[in-house]
């Protein structure tokens, strides 16, 4: 966040003072112990008596907080830019795992919402960043160890359990999962972790491997039984060359709104979306069917990014291999006929994302008996054409959500498919990627996608399908408000 001083005056610094004075319980005969100010300086400053304050004094009493006049600033100045986090102190631990250079941005995320950033390195974290480039970016002090408590500043752990008001763990790698289902305290940041009552959210990153061995399942199953709160981890590639699947830490913007979904400020709260996700599978007979090689990953990403927006979710989800998102009512289907169903049981609704691959045609008379092989060639297979959801949904005279959007999955002639899909189905915007295979987007990690509404065409780079999924559900939060 750039944040110009001038634009913010005394009495937003002397509030946002006044907040974190009453988040930590300090009183002002404390502060003024602390800053070396006379009592009455202090308590007319925070009374508002003293008409304009220097910004010195200001330091003074925030460096009594522990806190450097750029966090100070930063909570003054993230209300009226409507930061989430605004007013908020959120601990995060990096714990050592190669995702650590990702919690760089992450602190950057969190500030710019408004949140106070205070950071705990373990020992391991340290191997991958630097406390000097975690500092530059939080604007404060970096907390390593549990022992070199600084006389100056006051800042033990307890103290550090104490004023946070959420505590964020990224990466969470699997041996600090493991210490803190264990209730250990060998190092600052799980002595941190077991005295903090704040609200703990995991961003685990491991290799798929160590993610899915049974001893790690079990710490998740004891930590989440602990009120834990997890984001990801998400597939993908690993750092390790050739190595896929569940285990990469989530983006930086995906658990930034996390953070936002705990306190409940989530720019889609009280709304209400329905997405759909997956194929459809329409069967032959019962054993055969017809179907396609969508994933579901967009679709659910959307979803869970809607989830943690604050929105009421509701997600119709063809035959998918991935797990439901959390926070989100799921409702499981086979056949297009079956989601539309179910997206017209769930409507009313704010806003529509038709996200799944639904099937053009299912067989028009699928088999009680297994087909048989006989001699004379294959049975003919007579198709007819599914409903089409979208433009079900988007035509509806009542109950049409605000905000209907599609997805144009094309292999050629991107933007002019993807313009015509938008009248023809009557969305409000249609998101258009390319599935040719050499996009490698069909089963893939990441997306190029471009929005196609009516005043235009935006394009976004190439973006992880997490961050694809946080943008979209950012923009359909400013189209709805
Ligand atoms: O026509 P096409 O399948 O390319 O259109 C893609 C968009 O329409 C997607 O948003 C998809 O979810 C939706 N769709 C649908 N019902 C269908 C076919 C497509 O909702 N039967």
């Amino acid at each position: 966040m750039t944040m110009d001083k001038s634009n913010i005056d005394a009495v937003s610094l002397v509030s946002a003072l006044r907040r974190r004075l009453e988040t930590v319980g300090m009183s002002a005969a404390q502060a003024s112990l602390r800053s070396g100010l006379g009592r009455s300086v202090v308590a007319d400053i925070l009374s508002g008596k003293s008409a304009n304050p220097g910004i010195s004094t200001l330091a003074k009493i925030a460096a009594a907080l522990g806190i450097g006049v750029a966090d100070l600033l930063a909570a003054a100045g993230a209300p009226e830019m409507g930061g989430g986090l605004a007013g908020r102190t959120v601990l995060l631990v990096i714990g050592g795992g190669i995702a650590a250079y990702k919690s760089l941005d992450l602190i950057r995320r969190l500030r710019e919402r408004g949140a106070l950033v205070r950071v705990v390195m373990t020992k391991a974290a340290t191997e991958f960043v630097t406390p000097l480039a975690a500092g530059a970016l939080s604007g404060g002090r970096v907390f390593t160890g549990l022992f070199d408590r600084d006389d100056e500043h006051d800042v033990g752990h307890i103290r550090l359990a104490r004023e946070a008001d959420a505590v964020v763990v990224a990466p969470a790698t699997a041996d600090l999962m493991a210490r803190m289902a264990a209730g250990r305290t060998d190092d600052l940041a799980t002595a941190v972790l077991l005295a903090t009552r704040a609200p703990v959210l995991l961003a685990p990153a491991m290799n798929p491997k160590m993610w899915s061995h049974p001893a790690t399942v079990r710490n998740v199953a004891t930590l989440r039984a602990d009120g834990i709160r997890f984001v990801g981890p998400n597939a993908g590639e690993m750092a390790e060359r050739g190595e896929v699947g569940l285990g990469r830490m989530a983006e930086p913007l995906e658990i930034a709104a996390a953070v936002e979904a705990i306190f409940g400020g989530g720019a889609l709260a009280g709304r209400h979306v329905i997405v759909t996700s997956g194929p459809t599978h329409e069967p032959i007979d019962p054993v055969r069917y017809l179907g396609n090689r969508s994933s579901g990953r967009q679709g659910h990403a959307i979803a869970a990014a809607a989830a943690r927006a604050g929105a009421r979710v509701t997600l119709v989800a063809g035959p998918v291999a991935i797990p439901d998102p959390p926070g989100v009512t799921v409702v499981h289907v086979e056949t297009a006929g079956e989601m539309l169903d179910a997206v017209t049981a769930a409507l009313p609704a704010d806003a529509a994302v038709f996200a799944a691959a639904v099937a053009d045609w299912r067989a028009a008379r699928p088999q009680v008996e297994k087909i048989k092989k006989k001699a004379g060639g294959p049975p003919a297979l007579a198709l007819t054409e599914n409903p089409d959801i979208l433009a079900t949904v988007a035509y509806r005279k009542k109950d049409r959500p605000r905000l209907v959007i599609g997805f144009a999955a094309e292999t050629q002639d991107l933007l002019a498919n993807a313009t015509k899909k938008l009248k023809a189905k009557g969305a409000d915007w249609i998101v258009a990627n390319d599935v040719s295979p050499e996009a490698g987007v069909m089963g893939g990690e990441q997306n190029t996608v471009h929005i196609i509404s009516a005043s235009g065409i935006e394009d976004w780079p190439r973006l992880a399908k997490g961050e694809v999924a946080e943008r979209l559900v950012a923009k359909i939060a400013a189209a709805l408000a």
